[in-house]
């Protein structure tokens, strides 16, 4: 069993969204098949690719075919869960590689449990239905508490598409974890061993703490959303070079996050 993992983060690919979008400045079907190809190029290769959500613009089937598509030259496991953009019941029919729901997933809630590599990969469904904010109901928590407990003093790693904290960023702060943050905050704590939670949502990079664990926000591997911390400012997309989380992690010294640019900016120079 490898003492060490590396955990390549991809978020918010946003497929479907069509020819026109952003001005036509942006092709996100181009872009996760770029993020994809990087992170089939990386060396060491990543032993494990999570998706943090928004596969997909509208939730169709299509949609997820060609997320499928797109995700295919991975030879590593693949894990997702969905965003509020997505229709989890039909990502699941279309993603079962990616979806292992537990059997006993409250109310058909994408909520599984995988391990690998000595750390537990803990996947919780924040998805309310056609709703952009997020939530974790009683039946979620109550989970969530027992598989934790069945992880008692091993190392956890939690994954779901809402943060559960504001950013500043006040238009995207309106619709994240809406309830339920404060009890997954006190479960987190109460285990001792989650390593860390990882997030999408915000289109942005951002790091937290949680519960007393690291808490990362992934960016999009399409487009971003502006850094804009004025108050009352208005959701505008951004731009910019497209980058991954990638996440180091060993037993040892817990997650160590890194930001990998999906664009090369020239060979690396001898120092
Ligand atoms: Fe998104």
């Amino acid at each position: 069993m490898s003492s060490s993992l590396l955990i390549a983060q991809l978020s918010d690919p946003h497929i479907g969204t069509g020819p026109g979008f952003l001005g036509g400045r942006m092709d996100t079907e181009k872009a996760l098949h770029r993020a994809v190809a990087h992170v089939a190029s990386l060396q060491p290769r990543p032993d494990l690719v999570l998706l943090t959500g928004d596969l997909t613009e509208r939730g169709r089937a299509a949609e997820y075919a060609t997320v499928a598509a797109a995700l295919a030259p991975l030879p590593m496991p693949v894990y997702a869960v969905p965003g509020n953009h997505d229709d989890p019941k039909v990502a699941r029919d279309a993603l079962r590689r990616c979806m292992p729901v537990a059997d006993d997933a409250p109310g058909g809630a994408c909520c599984y449990h995988v391990r690998q590599g000595g750390l537990h990969l803990i996947a919780l469904d924040t998805v309310v239905p056609r709703q952009p904010h997020g939530a974790l109901g009683a039946a979620q928590l109550g989970w969530l508490a027992h598989t934790l407990e069945a992880c008692r003093g091993e190392p956890v790693l939690i994954f779901m598409h809402h943060p559960p904290l504001p950013t500043g960023i006040e238009a995207m702060d309106a619709c994240s974890l809406m309830a339920g943050g404060d009890e997954l905050a006190a479960l987190v704590r109460g285990h001792g061993q989650v390593q860390g939670l990882l997030c999408g949502h915000l289109h942005r990079p951002v790091q937290m703490q949680f519960g007393g664990a690291p808490l990362h926000v992934a960016p999009s591997v399409a487009h971003q959303i502006a850094l804009d911390l004025r108050p009352g400012a208005a959701l505008h997309a951004q731009l910019e070079p497209p980058k991954i989380s990638l996440h180091r992690w060993t037993p040892v010294h817990g997650l160590c996050t890194h930001l990998s640019y999906v664009e090369a900016f020239g060979p690396a120079l001898p120092l």
